[in-house]
């Protein structure tokens, strides 16, 4: 299949802002491999919120319940608070379209240069497997005796034998096709944490029906050390919710950048669409300025032509960004160049026609 629909949220900040390059390129990717894009644009955001009240409207689910895949920039901007946009908006998607993969490259392209000494596209090449629909974001809790000294803020973390499972069950498989055949488990079971007992016992049972995968596991704390000493000791890492968003975030920044990590909430039984997005926010820091790094998104949209079976296009979109990484043209000022976002997506949409 060559056409596509494609559901286009640019939401928040800088989403604005990369979320055009990302398009431009998968246009020129298209244009290659003889594929077509139909984007429906959607304004879902904060600014919506001011607007209507809601960050989507109602019912908004539906509307991009039957597209291909959706493209979604950065959900969040100061003056509507996070958990108001983030449950309005992004973590609805994740959970209603049963996105429970969020898969997070953290790889040193060709022509970055990895912030740890001496470390290369050799030692830090690796992916973050995190759940995405449970776990530590779990929607029951709330807020008791707010304004007294005895205020209380309490959330479940819940963690199903399924929801587990299905998770650590796509890291073997991942890493099944990988060379190092390794799977970590990002944990804290030493008595502290209810959950994570459970979580080993899972990850133990699961480790037992791939006997061609090695498999291990760490303490959440003593992981993030190792990412940054040992980011070679790594080949698919797999944590919960949040654990995976700690981790997916520090490995990008041992791989050289956050502005450039890709990510994508998968549904891996094809139910519903899946979600592709770069790994950062909004950046309101930077917002408006048009000098925010677009190749995270651009990754993303390499990561979404994979997941839509177009393993050619998906290579020469990563390809095109390191042929833009070689060149200080197309840096932008978080890899230190004086690119803005344009001229970098510019660079990138051109190298895909050769790359
Ligand atoms: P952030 O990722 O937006 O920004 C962190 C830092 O990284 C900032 O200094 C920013 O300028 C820089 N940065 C991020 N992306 C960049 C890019 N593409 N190019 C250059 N520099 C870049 O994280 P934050 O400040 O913690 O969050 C800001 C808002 O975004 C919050 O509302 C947060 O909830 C939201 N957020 C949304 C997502 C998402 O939609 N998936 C992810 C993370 C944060
Ligand atoms: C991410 C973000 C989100 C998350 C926030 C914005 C809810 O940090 O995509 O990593 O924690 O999942
Ligand atoms: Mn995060």
């Amino acid at each position: 299949m060559n056409d596509y629909r494609i559901a286009a949220i640019p939401g928040d900040g800088i989403g604005n802002e990369v979320l055009p390059e990302g398009i431009r390129v998968l246009e020129a990717a298209g244009k290659r491999f003889g594929l077509s894009f139909t984007f429906d644009h959607f304004d879902w955001s904060c600014e919506h919120y001011a607007k209507h009240g809601r960050m989507m409207p109602e019912g908004g689910l539906d509307l991009i319940r039957k597209h291909h895949a959706i493209f979604l920039g950065a959900v969040g901007f100061p003056g509507v608070p996070d958990h108001v946009s983030l449950w309005g908006l992004l973590i609805p998607i994740r959970r209603d379209f049963n996105q429970y993969v969020n898969l997070r490259p953290c790889r040193v392209l060709q022509g970055m240069k990895s912030p740890l000494a001496g470390r290369g596209p050799d030692d830090i090449d690796f992916y973050v497997v995190r759940e995405n629909v449970e776990g530590e974001y779990s929607e029951i809790g709330g807020r008791m005796f707010r304004g007294t000294e005895h205020e209380t803020a309490m959330q479940e973390s819940i963690f199903t034998r399924r929801g587990t499972d299905r998770v650590m069950r796509y890291a073997f498989e991942l890493a099944r096709k990988r060379a190092k055949k390794h799977v970590t488990s990002a944990t804290k079971s030493n008595g502290i944490v209810h959950t994570m007992p459970f979580w080993d016992e899972r990850f133990a049972a699961m480790k037992a029906n791939y006997p061609d995968i090695r498999a291990d596991q760490f303490h959440i704390d003593i992981l993030t050390a190792h990412f940054v000493q040992h980011p070679d000791w790594f080949d698919v890492v797999v944590g919960s919710n949040l654990f995976g968003d700690i981790l997916s975030d520090l490995g990008p920044a041992v791989a050289g950048s956050i502005g450039i990590a890709p990510s994508a909430n998968i549904n891996p039984e094809r139910e519903f669409p899946s979600m592709f997005e770069p790994v950062h926010g909004s950046a309101p820091d930077i917002a408006g300025k048009g000098i925010a790094n677009p190749i995270g998104q651009i990754w993303s949209g390499a990561m979404m032509l994979e997941h839509l079976g177009h393993k050619d296009a998906a290579d020469a979109v990563v390809r095109a960004i390191e042929v833009a990484l070689a060149d200080p043209k197309a840096r932008t000022r978080d890899l230190g160049g004086s690119a803005n976002t344009v001229e970098c997506g510019r660079i990138i949409a051109e190298a895909v026609a050769t790359a």
